[in-house]
């Protein structure tokens, strides 16, 4: 009963940092805001708030799958995505890199995102999907 909990709390986080990533990275590349506001602060600390639960949360399910004999190579694969997704997605909103980059970069962070998705649901590597 708790290990589900936990796993659905983590779900949730999962599309709560999803909505937020698109949410703030529309913001930043549409209305290109000169200054942050508070609301955008609060949405900034939201988001901070829901990445630690999400990864604390990942990190204590990991702990219990470890200590089976399931195979945990898609979790590393997981975390391969994941550290890309935070790379393209700092490039997505700090305006180092010319605006047709940045989309590229948000496209690709919400790519990766699926990914990431994508191998929590199969549980299997990505050169496992298809067989
Ligand atoms: C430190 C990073 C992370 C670790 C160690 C981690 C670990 C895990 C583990 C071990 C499970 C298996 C739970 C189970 O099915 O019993 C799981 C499930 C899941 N994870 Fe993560 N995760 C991490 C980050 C993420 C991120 C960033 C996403 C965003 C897409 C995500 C999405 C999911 C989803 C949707 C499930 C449930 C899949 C299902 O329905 O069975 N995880 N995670």
């Amino acid at each position: 009963m708790g290990y589900l909990m936990f796993k659905h709390a983590h779900m949730a986080m999962a599309f709560a940092t999803l909505a937020l990533f698109v949410g703030r990275g529309l913001h930043r590349l549409v209305m290109e805001p000169q200054t942050v506001g508070p609301v955008q602060k609060s949405f900034n600390y939201m988001s901070y708030g829901v990445d630690i639960l999400l990864l604390v949360l990942g990190l204590y399910l990991l702990t219990v799958w470890a200590a089976t004999d399931a195979p945990l190579m898609w979790v590393g694969t997981k975390l391969i995505f994941l550290v890309l997704y935070i790379a393209v997605g700092v490039f997505a909103f700090r305006p180092v890199l010319p605006k047709p980059y940045r989309w590229l970069c948000f496209s690709l962070a919400v790519l990766l995102w699926v990914l990431m998705y994508k191998t929590a649901k199969l549980k299997v590597p990505f050169w496992q999907w298809f067989g």
